[in-house]
Formats: structure tokens, sequence, C-alpha cells
């Protein structure tokens, strides 16, 4: 009973619900028990992960759980309390069988499908198990549902495996960052989104009281203290949500591999003698010196995209030197140049989430807020003093619903620790 302690609380509500919601009669193996992952918020970083650039996530006290038991098969049945829906995937064709079954399945549960086929390519072993799966991640809401389901998937595959293969340092079968590349991978394949590493390596990453600093091109990665008690991290859902995010994604994601192919060849032809031009593969090799020389040369909307990732890759290092001397405060204003290079140079941003933005910046007390994620929707992050916070929400609420028709919702997060699981009987 002790074990029960250190559950979140969705693992906590999972548990209670699995044997009202599994009591057919399945073979069970072993006893029961939780594995679960948290979401993110991204302090500063915004797209630049998949230009290989530099990220500053923070793993967050929300979670998505997994609550069952082993099954004797190589069945895997969940319950989705959000969506009140059932699913059903099937091991023993995967990876082959991929297509077809994710076919059938609703939306969250292809996550699901998508991690046990990049883990049994990866030469996992692992059997079936029922579970409930409940999260207090708002789903579609920018601190990354999906990311915090992929990762918990693998720890409960890893947990209901009881031994088959293990995740951690070192000896382990997985480290954190193999998994968040395998959950990566689960994404492409389960949304068709070619998105970056940087939400499955928060989710995996995760320390209680530290933001990561991540190379998404070498991963190396290390803590940075974000624990500062007169300050909290608030996160405000727009409430909307758009279709159009996932192909805008992927067309600012051609749009830097272009304009980093067209500065590779401008470079090259002003440069060539004192600069190794092959070097270039990414905007995270031009500095912000070689953009302001040559930026001009290419079309406008390239120019823009290049200018704010270039420009933001410097914030999140500017922002690390801060954390570093204990500046949290400072931070806020490279929060606010983020957001207006999101808004203006990326496009990415949307009416709401500027609404949301221009009214935090009129609140005394909040240091700084941007959008973050993806964009076109979701939410934004909102560094603010702890005496503001109240007077914040006033504000979202007298005016967001009158701009925009809409009701935003409200959360102030933690930083938090990344996956774990546990048996409880
Ligand atoms: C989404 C993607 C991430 C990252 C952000 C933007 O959350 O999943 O990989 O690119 O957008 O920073």
């Amino acid at each position: 009973m002790n074990e029960k302690k250190k559950l979140p609380l969705p693992a906590l509500s999972a548990l209670e619900l699995f044997a009202q919601v599994f009591h057919d009669d399945a073979q069970y193996a072993g006893g029961t028990g939780a594995a679960w992952a948290p979401g993110r918020v991204n302090l500063i970083g915004e797209h630049t992960d998949y230009n290989d650039g530099f990220v500053l996530p923070i793993a967050i006290d929300r979670v998505i759980a997994f609550a069952g038991r082993a099954r004797e098969d190589f069945q895997v049945g969940l319950w989705s309390t959000h969506f009140s829906q059932y699913a059903q995937i099937a091991l023993a064709g995967l990876p082959e069988s991929f297509d077809a079954q994710r076919e059938h399945l609703p939306a969250w549960a292809r996550y699901v499908l998508g991690v046990m086929t990049e883990l049994l390519r990866a030469g996992v072993r692992f059997s079936g198990f029922d579970a409930v799966v409940h999260g207090d991640v708002p789903v579609g809401g920018g601190m990354s549902s999906s990311a915090a389901i992929e990762v918990a998937t693998a720890q409960a595959c890893m947990f209901f495996s009881r031994g088959s293969f293990t995740i951690g340092q070192q000896d382990a079968t997985l480290q954190p960052l193999e998994v968040a590349a395998l959950c990566q991978r689960a994404e492409h394949i389960a949304s068709g989104v070619r998105s970056g590493i940087l939400d499955q390596a928060a989710s995996c990453l995760g320390q209680p009281g530290k933001a990561i600093l991540l190379d998404c091109r070498s991963l190396a990665h290390r803590y940075l203290p974000f624990d500062e008690p007169g300050i909290s991290l608030v996160v405000i859902d727009t409430g909307v949500r758009r279709e159009l995010a996932s192909s805008a994604y992927n067309e600012r994601r051609s749009q830097c591999e272009e304009a980093t192919t067209m500065l590779r060849d401008i470079i090259a032809r002003n440069e060539s003698q004192n600069s190794p031009v092959g070097a270039i593969r990414a905007l995270r090799d031009i500095t912000q010196e070689q953009f302001a020389r040559y930026g001009s040369e290419l079309p406008g909307v390239l120019r823009r995209r290049a200018g704010y990732v270039i420009a933001e890759d410097a914030r999140v290092i500017e922002t690390v030197a801060l954390l570093e001397m204990g500046a949290v405060e400072q931070v806020g204003s490279l929060l606010w140049l983020s957001h207006e290079g999101l808004r203006y140079e990326y496009e990415v941003s949307c009416p709401e989430l500027d609404a949301l933005a221009e009214i935090a910046r009129q609140v005394p007390g909040v240091l700084g807020a941007r959008m973050m994620g993806g964009g076109f929707g979701g939410c934004t992050i909102n560094l603010v003093r702890n005496e503001a916070v109240e007077e914040l929400r006033r504000a979202v609420d007298a005016q967001y619903p009158a701009r925009t028709g809409l009701q935003a919702t409200f959360d102030v997060c933690r930083a938090a620790g990344g996956p774990d699981s546990t048996l409880v009987s």
C-alpha cells in the first residue's frame, strides 16, 4: 500500500477504474500496477528542434497513466477515460500489420500502436496487457498530450513485460533518449506530422525543479534550476484546435530546409576560402552575423522563417545564461520577443494566441508570455510573479471571451519528474 503514495492522481483514478472496466475473463499474469509519463511546457526554443537547434523544455506535473495488468497473450486492451473509447491492439502481427490496424483505431490509440510498432522494430519483446488510460494533460492543449501518451506507452510496455526489457541508464535495454527517438518516430507514423524531438525528450528527461537544455543535434543535455518560489509558470489554453496545424507544420519544416540549402549556396559563393561550407547542414549552423550579411538574398518568406529560427536559437542560449545566474525574471523579455518572432516572422500564431499574449502584457507582474508549441491554437506560456497570477486570471476572464467568443483555460504548472511505474497489488 505504501507504494500507492508515489502515484500521481491520474494513475490512482485509473487503477480504481480498472477493475470496473476490465472484468471479463482475460488470463492475467502478475499483479496490478500503473505506468505514467508527463506532459511538458517549453520555456523557449520553439520550432528550433527540427532545425538541429536548442530547446529548453520543462516536464510538468501533469501525466498520462496506464493502469492495469499484464495478459498471458499478445493482445492489448485499452479503455480511454477521456474519449470513453475502447481500443484493441494485436501485437502478434506487428510491425507488418501497422497500417491495417491503424486504420481501425481512434487517433489516441494510434500513438500507442505507433510506439508498440517502433519498440518491436527496435527488437524489443513484450507481451499484452489490459489498461485504463487516464490523464490530466489537456488533450491537444499544447502541453504535449501526444508525447505523454507515447512515452507512457513505452513505460507501460516495459512495466507489463515484467523484466523482458528495461529503460534506464547504462545497462538498460533502452536509454531515455532512445525511448524519446522511438516515440518521435511513432508520432510520425501515427499522425503524419514530421515533428522534432522536443516533446518526447522533455517527457523522458523530466526532473523536479529543473528545465532541460537539449541540443537537438547531438542530443547532449543538461539541467538548469527552475524552481524560483516567487514565480509561477502559467499555461493558458486558447481552446482553439486547428486542422491546418499539421500541414502548416510540415510546410514550415520544408521551408527551413529550403532556406538552409539556399544560404549554404550563397555562403559558399561568398566565403569559400575561409569557412567550411559543407558543415552547414541546418539553420543551426548559420550564425547571426552570416544571416545579417546574406539573409537579404533569400526570398521574403524564407528570410522571415530563417531569421526567426536563428534568433530563437540565440534566445535559448541567452535564457540559459540568465537561469545560471539566477536571473529568472529577466527571461520574461525573451519570451515576448519569441512571441513576436513566431507571430510576424514564423507566422504560426493566430488571433486567439495573440489576444492572450496582449492581455498578459498589460498585467503588471507578468514577466513574459508567448505562444507555445506548434502554433495555430493551443496555449501560451506565461512567467508570472505569484502575486500577479490572480490578476492575470481576472484579466483573461474579463477580456478573452469578449475578444474571441471563446473561454480560455488557466493552469499553473510545476517542473516535475519523468516517466515512472509501480506495482500496487
Ligand atoms: C510541436 C512539435 C515539436 C516542436 C514544436 C515547436 O510541439 O511536436 O517537435 O517542433 O511543435 O517548437
